[in-house]
């Protein structure tokens, strides 16, 4: 019996270039079958690139992609059975929605029964039924954008393409949106690859989040993996704020890395990788890992937790939240973000910090 291939889509050794660019760099991606894979990084990073492949839209220079195991880059884009959806992937406006949703069907030989019933149907997974006989002007854009959602998955596709499908949206809307197009994924269990720059959104609806800079794959892993287990600068930087503390490697200690700070300082952290002792490395901790108090309040410390000294620069109000600069010894600066105490902390005031060894991730500078 043939083992089936864990991976429904594949990227192997993918290369992009557009003349001097090389717009994706030798990417591998593994899919499975049902999941809902991000692609994560900032502007031009190749992330539109790599999906107009799989598309069929763009031709890959090097590599192969495959679907279902089936080798597909000499596959017609029409032949490729996969629903896209795009930022500005815009309605038809002359056209009612039911022939906006119906309009993938009209050329797969559907019956018009069958027609009917599927656009009843995607309209109904995407929350909006009964809204067939209007126009696309007639509806906001969030719904605009889940009708969009359901022309994309009335033909049933093997996988489902979204290239930054919410970013046209605001704030409220978009959270809302996630939530749905989450649901609706696991629901139909259909295989989605969705593309994005913004790390809340991969964070909160990936099974698997791939982050990439300049066309190279950084890291893959599921949310809290690439949150936590981050393996490089790059890819701690772009989940978000990160505190990146300059350190010299001093000995291994209780299961930790003892680090130096260039005020003699010393701390507690996890190495992402082997280290030798001075070894030049950063320890990155995110903001809202830390616990700050005023110094004057600070009692006994305790056991196997990390400790550092400074000043408050700076204080902002998020609501609910507050963040603070703090300025220490050895001249670098913290960035912290607390809940709201009832007394804030001031500008000036001598303040701790306290930090687990185990947010403090040792890794190359
Ligand atoms: N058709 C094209 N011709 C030339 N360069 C392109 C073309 N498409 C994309 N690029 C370049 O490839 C890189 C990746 O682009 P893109 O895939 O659109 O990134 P992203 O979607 O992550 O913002 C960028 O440097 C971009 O300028
Ligand atoms: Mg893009």
């Amino acid at each position: 019996m043939k083992e089936k291939d864990p991976a429904f889509v594949k990227f192997r050794g993918i290369v992009k270039r557009f003349g001097e660019v090389t717009a994706v760099d030798n990417v591998d991606i593994d899919i499975a079958e049902g999941s809902l894979v991000t692609l994560l990084g900032p502007s031009g990073c190749g992330k539109t690139t790599l999906l107009r492949m799989i598309a069929g839209l763009e031709t890959p220079t090097e590599g192969d992609i495959y679907i279902n195991g089936k080798r597909i880059n000499d596959v017609p884009i029409h032949k490729r059975n996969l629903g896209m959806i795009f930022q500005n992937y815009a309605l038809f406006p002359h056209k009612s929605i039911f022939d906006n949703v119906a309009f993938g069907l009209k050329y797969r030989g559907v019956s018009k029964e069958e027609m009917r019933e599927r656009v009843y149907k995607a309209l109904e997974l995407v929350r909006l039924p009964g809204v067939e006989k209007r126009m696309p002007s007639q509806l906001s854009g969030g719904q605009q954008q889940r009708i969009a959602l359901a022309r994309a998955i009335v033909i049933e596709p093997d996988v489902l393409l979204m290239d930054e499908p919410l970013s046209a949206l605001d704030e409220n809307l978009r959270e809302d949106m996630r939530r749905e197009i989450d649901n609706l994924q696991q629901d139909i269990g259909v295989t989605t690859i969705f593309v994005t720059h913004d790390q809340r959104e991969a964070l909160s609806m990936s099974d698997k989040i791939i982050v990439l800079n300049q066309g190279v794959k950084q890291q893959e892993g599921a949310p809290e993996e690439v949150y936590n287990k981050f393996t490089n600068h790059f890819v701690a930087d772009f989940l978000g704020h990160p505190n990146f503390i300059p350190v010299v490697v001093d000995r291994a200690m209780d299961g930790f890395m003892q680090v130096r700070l260039a005020s003699g300082e010393t701390f507690l952290a996890s190495p992402a990788i082997d280290f030798d002792r001075g070894d030049k490395a950063e320890v990155v901790v995110r903001a809202q890992q830390l616990k700050i108090g005023l110094k004057s309040e600070f009692g006994e410390q305790e056991e196997n937790m990390n400790y550092l000294f400074g000043e408050v620069r700076d204080r902002s109000y998020m609501g609910g939240e507050v963040s603070y600069y703090v300025g220490l010894h050895d001249g670098s600066m913290l960035h912290v973000i607390v809940l709201a105490r009832r007394v804030p902390l001031k500008r000036g005031e001598e303040v701790y910090i306290r930090m687990n060894p185990a947010d403090c991730r040792l890794i190359k500078s």
